[in-house]
């Protein structure tokens, strides 16, 4: 039995992430329409908030998700014989037991690679991931999956899992590039286990973001507090309002916030001055449905065949194993 501390490879540390957030906050606001990477969400409290809304009621990724793994995952380990399970954007790695234990019934599972922005998020999984379970070799990188690819463990047997819809959330040439730099560290065998949310009814797709409580909301404004924060911004949060809609030629939801009245906001470690006029609207996020022919051909092209497809029984969300070729 092994039971060593969770190792830590930090790529993205504070000043190189505020270096980051600053770039990312000046090409967005300044741009028409304003845009912010949804990234930037993920700061401690984030994080925890973002722990919050994948239980609410009406968020019915997270569970349709974890239904799918918990009816597979026996046969993702067997298809993969699993030595190395690595995780893209790996949050609380809450469904990820769901692997693990399947990997380590099947006698090959050896370590795992959590791999995130959120460095609190990671630290507390590292740490749970490892107490849970003795006999696993716990490896955690701080990093932007966009950027940091190349800090992948080479080892024999990876499955990389990439859950959540995250990937979703990145624009159609962000998902390409993340897809090829991933196969391009990945060696051929390899497996690649990836969710989706699929187009379904806007409302339910809607929904899935507008709780009643105002959770999501205050997810949603979270990134206007990390600006605020880290660039000295002095963003009056409350009076931006949370905005969901459904873009059907784009098939995304897409998160708005909208300044409820004229206001300048000032970026004071960037020396930036930003006007917003009301009823102006700030994307802070995309969150795009696919359908199995798309998301299969997109993969095609990074070099990954789809070996299995399995959605859940609404046929709102799909997890799909796919083999590095
Ligand atoms: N996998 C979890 C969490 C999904 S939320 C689940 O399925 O519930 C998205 C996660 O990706 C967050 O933990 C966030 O911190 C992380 N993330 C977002 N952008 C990232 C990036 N560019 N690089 C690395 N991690 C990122
Ligand atoms: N990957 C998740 C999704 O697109 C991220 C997410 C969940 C999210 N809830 C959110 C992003 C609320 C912004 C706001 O569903």
């Amino acid at each position: 039995m092994l039971s060593e501390r969770p190792t830590f490879d930090v790529r993205l540390g504070a000043e190189e992430r505020t270096r980051a957030l600053r770039a990312d906050a000046v090409a967005g606001l300044t741009a028409s329409p304003k845009w912010l990477r949804p990234t930037w969400f993920y700061d401690a409290h984030g994080s925890m908030l973002f722990d919050e809304l994948t239980r609410l009621p009406g968020y019915y990724l997270t569970r349709a998700e974890a239904a799918v793994l918990a009816g597979h995952a026996a046969e993702v380990v067997a298809a993969t014989d699993v030595h190395t399970l690595i995780e893209l954007g790996s949050g609380a790695s809450t469904k990820t037991r769901l692997i693990i234990e399947a990997g380590h019934e099947h006698g090959t599972l050896r370590r795992f690679v959590g791999f995130d922005v959120s460095e609190s998020a990671l630290a507390s999984a590292a740490a749970t991931l490892s107490a849970r379970y003795p006999w696993l070799a716990v490896h955690a990188v701080v990093g932007d999956f966009t950027r940091h690819l190349d800090a992948l463990p080479a080892d024999r047997n990876r499955l990389v899992l990439f859950l959540g819809g995250t990937i979703g959330n990145l624009l159609p040439p962000d998902r390409a590039q993340l897809l090829c730099g991933l196969r391009a560290v990945l060696a051929a065998g390899d497996a690649l286990l990836l969710g989706v949310g699929l187009v379904t009814d806007p409302d339910t797709m809607v929904r899935a973001y507008r709780d009643p409580d105002g959770r999501t909301a205050e997810f949603n404004r979270n990134v206007l507090r990390v600006l605020n924060r880290a660039l000295g911004a002095d963003f009056p949060v409350e009076a931006f309002d949370h905005v969901v809609r459904w873009d059907a030629e784009h098939e995304w939801v897409q998160l708005l916030l909208r300044a409820t009245r004229a206001i300048t906001v000032t970026l004071g470690a960037v020396d930036l001055t930003i006007p917003f006029a009301s009823g102006e609207l700030l994307c802070t996020a995309v969150s795009t449905r696919f359908h199995r022919a798309g998301i299969t051909a997109e993969l095609a092209a990074a070099g990954f065949t789809v070996e299995q497809w399995w959605p859940d029984d609404t046929d709102r969300f799909a997890v799909t194993l796919a083999r590095a070729r």
